[in-house]
């Protein structure tokens, strides 16, 4: 089995077996909270989407929003739910996305699926999103601060590694804590703008 097929089944599995402790039933509230006061128009990619919940949420605001994910069982159940408006969903891994998707989209969202992949393909993970943003595309990120259980996934990240991997490609536009969070995660988020350069 490649390295590529075994992530799938990691997550798939989960998926299959209903071992989904991120899947909270909506979207999260901290893109929710950002949404009541900017927008963010244009093709979104919101990758490692799940259910598609921040999905639908964002396409509710306006958006042309594309959820990205692995696992064929998350994308068959996020397909499932009635379509808001514009929002789309495609079976792909974040780390070889077909070449036609590159420099196409406005806007990345990033919420739990940064702090799903091994903390060693950080530097990927960044070079893959400046990658698909058009010069100029904003890429919004929930990231987790602060996770007690040091097993990952899912795995934390410092604001020093944000800067160190992001700063190459992006400006940070702004950075907060989110007022609203999912109940058990208050505090531990940190909320990210930036710009590709
Ligand atoms: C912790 S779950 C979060 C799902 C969703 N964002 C949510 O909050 O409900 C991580 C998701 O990322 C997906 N994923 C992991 N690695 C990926 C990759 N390389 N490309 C695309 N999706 C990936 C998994 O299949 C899973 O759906």
């Amino acid at each position: 089995m490649t390295a590529r097929e075994s992530r799938t089944e990691f997550w798939d599995a989960r998926y299959r077996e209903d071992d989904t402790p991120w899947e909270k039933g909506y979207g999260a509230p901290p893109l929710a909270e950002y949404l009541e006061r900017s927008s963010f128009k244009g093709r979104v990619l919101v990758p490692g989407c799940g259910f598609g919940h921040d999905v639908r949420l964002l396409a509710q605001y306006g958006a042309q929003p594309l959820g990205l994910d692995i696992s064929p069982t998350a994308l068959a159940r996020a397909r499932s739910f009635k379509p808001v408006a514009e929002e789309d969903y495609l079976r792909g891994d974040l780390f070889t996305l077909d070449v036609s998707l590159k420099e196409s989209f406005e806007g990345i969202f990033e919420h739990t699926c940064l702090c799903a992949v091994d903390p060693s393909r950080r530097p990927e993970y960044a070079q893959a999103v400046a990658d698909a943003l058009k010069s100029e595309g904003e890429l919004l990120a929930i990231f987790f601060v602060k996770i007690e259980d040091p097993e990952g996934p899912p795995y934390p990240i410092s604001s020093d590694e944000i800067d160190r991997l992001f700063h190459p490609f992006f400006d940070t536009v702004e950075h907060w804590v989110p007022g609203k969070s999912f109940p058990g995660r208050e505090g531990r988020e940190q909320m990210r703008r930036m710009r590709k350069r």
